[in-house]
């Protein structure tokens, strides 16, 4: 199974509370955790983008790094670690996205990828005037298809002359092409984003709510297979897991109630309050769960809290379960947590014999 980190390009990564360790996103301290999940054989880092963050007393994920130029900088630190940005697609035209993975690849020796998203937060793109309205909501995957079809265009053949709803390429041009392939993932979820995600990205990651359910991430998984086997094509399922690790189960469950406790309730509420106002989505969709019950200082992450050993225990019943092909993580603490997992996790783990062995 692989093992990606979803490094901390944003203020106190993934836990929105006071209690938990609060830090700024330097490059430093991403350029440390990459270097370390280097070190142990991780496979990949992946980088967020997000363009406002949800305030409160922690000011959650206000201050924020961008996310190319982020992983250009870790593409120059490291040798053999894969590196995937995030695209807002929003943002900017995709001839110009192509043409700085095109860099990055160049940079990293064929070591980069992109992370595609829509956008879901409308308050991101209407500060720069850059929403395009209500209809944004159920057409996005639409846009973003388009999207695809020209990036990938340019890099198969150097050429796009799409002529779409959303893009115009009159002979578009980009060289030097990339090396090999840019690897494409899709987080989607709604039935739009997985159809999507079955059709043109390499990586889904699938999402579960429970503490210490392992088996909680089967319906995702399922749901990714299920379209799979309408486009034919076989997406690799990456289960997204926090971890709250320590010497004893005990200690590590101290920490998370902790964490909990300490939950940033204004913030929470302006993630609702984005997320409701997608009236296209379902109750049940991703972004409306995400701040809801006893998970929410963590948007819900699927999260593995205990010792060493019973966390690697949680991983390689991950490992075993039908379509899933790999994690990410995400940690209260990340360059400890990397660090420990490193030292004390991944070589209790069954299903990550191959680092260790290399
Ligand atoms: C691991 C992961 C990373 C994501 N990264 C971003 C991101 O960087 N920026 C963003 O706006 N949305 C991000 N999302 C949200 C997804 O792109 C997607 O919109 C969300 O999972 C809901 O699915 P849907 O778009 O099909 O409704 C991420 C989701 C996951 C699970």
């Amino acid at each position: 199974m692989e093992v990606g980190v979803f490094i901390p390009i944003g203020n106190n990564g993934w836990l929105i509370s006071a209690n938990s360790p609060q830090y700024k996103p330097t490059f430093e301290l991403n350029r440390d955790i990459t270097l370390a999940a280097e070190r142990y054989g991780l496979d990949f880092v992946l980088s967020m983008i997000k363009l406002r963050g949800f305030g409160g007393a922690t000011r959650h994920w206000d201050f924020n790094l961008e996310s190319f130029t982020l992983m250009s900088g870790l593409a120059a630190a490291t040798t053999k670690i894969r590196l995937y940005a995030t695209c807002a697609t929003l943002t900017m035209p995709p001839a110009m996205a192509a043409r700085m993975a095109s860099t990055i690849d160049d940079i990293s020796g064929g070591r980069f990828g992109m992370n595609l998203v829509t956008g879901w937060q409308k308050a991101e793109y209407d500060q720069m005037g850059l929403w395009p309205g209500e209809a944004h909501y159920s057409d996005r995957y639409e846009y973003l298809s388009e999207y695809v079809q020209v990036m990938r265009d340019l890099w198969r053949t150097g050429t796009s002359n799409l002529h779409g709803k959303y893009f115009t390429m009159n002979d578009c041009k980009l060289s030097p092409r990339p090396s090999r392939e840019i690897d494409l993932i899709c987080a989607g979820q709604s039935d739009e984003g997985l159809a999507f995600t079955a059709k043109y990205a390499d990586m889904n990651f699938c999402l579960s709510k429970g503490i210490n359910t392992p088996t909680a991430f089967a319906p995702s998984v399922a749901r990714l297979a299920q379209a799979n086997e309408k486009t034919g094509r076989d997406v690799g399922a990456y289960a997204l897991v926090m971890v709250i690790a320590d010497e004893t189960d005990a200690a590590a469950h101290a920490k998370w109630e902790h964490y909990k406790a300490g939950a940033d309730v204004d913030a929470l509420a302006w993630i609702a309050a984005q997320a409701g106002m997608d009236h296209a989505a379902s109750p049940t969709a991703h972004t409306k769960q995400i701040t809801q019950s006893e998970g929410a200082v963590n948007f819900n992450m699927g999260t593995l809290v205990g010792s060493y050993a019973h966390v690697a225990a949680m991983l390689d019943e991950i490992a075993a379960m039908d379509g899933v092909r790999g994690v990410l993580l995400t940690f209260d603490d990340f360059l400890e947590g990397v660090q420990k997992f490193g030292e004390h996790v991944q070589p209790q783990m069954q299903c990550r014999s191959h680092p260790m062995a290399a």
